[in-house]
């Protein structure tokens, strides 16, 4: 059976990604975005990575330069027309998303799965807009696309499950780990990690200790490949701020996802991280010391991941997806050391209770209290 036409929205960071692994596993793929200098940019990313991939000999010749030759680089929507799935990577802006699958839906055909790669938006609301609604689905790819294997297929309550089958299937054959979520904000990576960036700097806004021991701590003790701080300048404060400023909102301004002023500040003033050259670190001179001190490490370290955890458990007790499938979305969409329930396991249940019950007890605030299946686990 011929593999189906692939289409792809938006050229950018995501869109190109997105196209090459689609072309890379044999489909035929139609990228399209509005602005032709974004399309030859893509082309010439396209040509770099598939050479160096000839250059280590992971491919030869002959099939990259294939891979190249399915991607068709056009302006145009209408040489959508024959796709069979298209996936939306344009901006995030649900007015603009929603003209344009107003738009794909006029072109493409009746029985064209129509994909969202939104991280924030609810798929719900992408999809209002067709008149088939049923094939509206949330495929949320990873930065960088080829490279991280987590994929969250995300149904919405429109979906029909014979899209939803075909997507998951269709994803898992292209190698990746696909894992079902809830349309629910932040799906599962974006939710149960909020903590990680938001207590971290609570840590730091109560003087508790300064961004490098944070990143110390949760490094060295916590075992996590990067810390908050150093993470978040990576990603850019700005994006980092919005997406926990959208979950907040989203979720009724639920005191767990409360943005921190220091973030705000650190972006109001344009440091925002490695892309600026400075953020919570000048990446001009040389980097601080961290105070490495065992006792306040360990604190530091027992009460992000008390937080991590009680999130994760949140996640499966509003069902939002099941527990192996948290478990893979945070160790191979965020990488982290260890799957949360499974670190929550090796603590012990009453311990990461006693951490966030002692936090809730002596704040008063709805941010620190323990899921009630946490408790109901003990
Ligand atoms: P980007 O800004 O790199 O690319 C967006 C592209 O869409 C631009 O090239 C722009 O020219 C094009 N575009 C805008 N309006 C268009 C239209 N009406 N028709 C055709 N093309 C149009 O954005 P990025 O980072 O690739 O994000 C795209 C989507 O992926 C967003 O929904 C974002 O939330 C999501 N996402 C982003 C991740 C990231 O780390 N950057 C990770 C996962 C999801």
């Amino acid at each position: 059976m011929s593999k189906i036409i692939v289409g792809v929205v938006g050229a950018g960071t995501m869109g190109s990604g997105i196209a090459q692994v689609a072309a890379q596993n044999g489909h035929k793929v139609v990228l399209v975005d509005l602005n032709p200098n974004v399309l030859n940019i893509a082309k010439a990313s396209h040509i770099k990575v598939l050479n160096r991939l000839v250059e280590k000999g992971v491919c030869s010749q002959t099939s990259c330069s294939d891979i190249l030759g399915r991607i068709n680089y056009s302006s145009d929507f209408k040489d959508l027309k024959q796709a069979k799935l298209v996936i939306e990577a344009i901006v995030e802006d649900i007015s603009v998303k929603n003209k344009v699958f107003k738009q794909l839906e006029s072109i493409v055909s009746e029985d064209c799965i129509l994909a969202s790669n939104t991280s924030s938006l609810s798929i719900a609301s992408i999809g209002s807009v067709l008149d088939f609604s049923s094939r509206i689905i949330g495929i949320h790819f990873f930065n960088p696309a080829p490279l991280m294997p987590l994929v969250e297929v995300i149904p919405s309550i429109q979906t029909s499950s014979e899209v939803l089958d075909l997507a998951f299937n269709l994803i898992k054959d292209w190698g990746k780990l696909a894992v079902i979520t809830k349309d629910t904000p932040g799906f599962i990576v974006n939710r149960v990690a909020r903590p990680f960036y938001g207590e971290a700097l609570r840590i730091y806004e109560e003087g508790i200790a300064d961004f490098a021991t944070i990143d110390w701590a949760m490094t060295e003790i916590g075992g996590f490949k990067m810390g908050p701080f150093t993470l978040m300048d990576y990603i850019g404060n700005d994006v980092n701020y919005a997406v926990t400023e959208s979950v907040f909102s989203a979720f009724y301004y639920d005191p767990r996802f409360k943005p921190s002023f220091t973030q705000k500040r650190h972006t109001e003033a344009g440091f925002l991280g490695r892309k600026s050259g400075r953020g919570y670190y000048d990446y001009n001179k040389d980097l601080p010391e961290p105070i490495k001190d065992l006792k306040l490490g360990g604190e530091i370290v027992q009460r992000i991941l008390a937080m991590l955890i009680n999130e994760a458990f949140d996640a499966l007790f509003m069902n939002v997806a099941t527990r192996e499938d948290i478990e893979t979305a945070m160790t191979k969409g965020v990488n982290y050391p260890k799957g949360l329930f499974q670190w929550a396991d090796e603590i012990g249940l009453s311990n990461v209770f006693d951490v966030l019950n002692r936090l809730f007890l002596e704040y008063g605030e709805d941010r620190y209290r323990p899921n009630p299946l946490l408790k109901r686990s003990i």
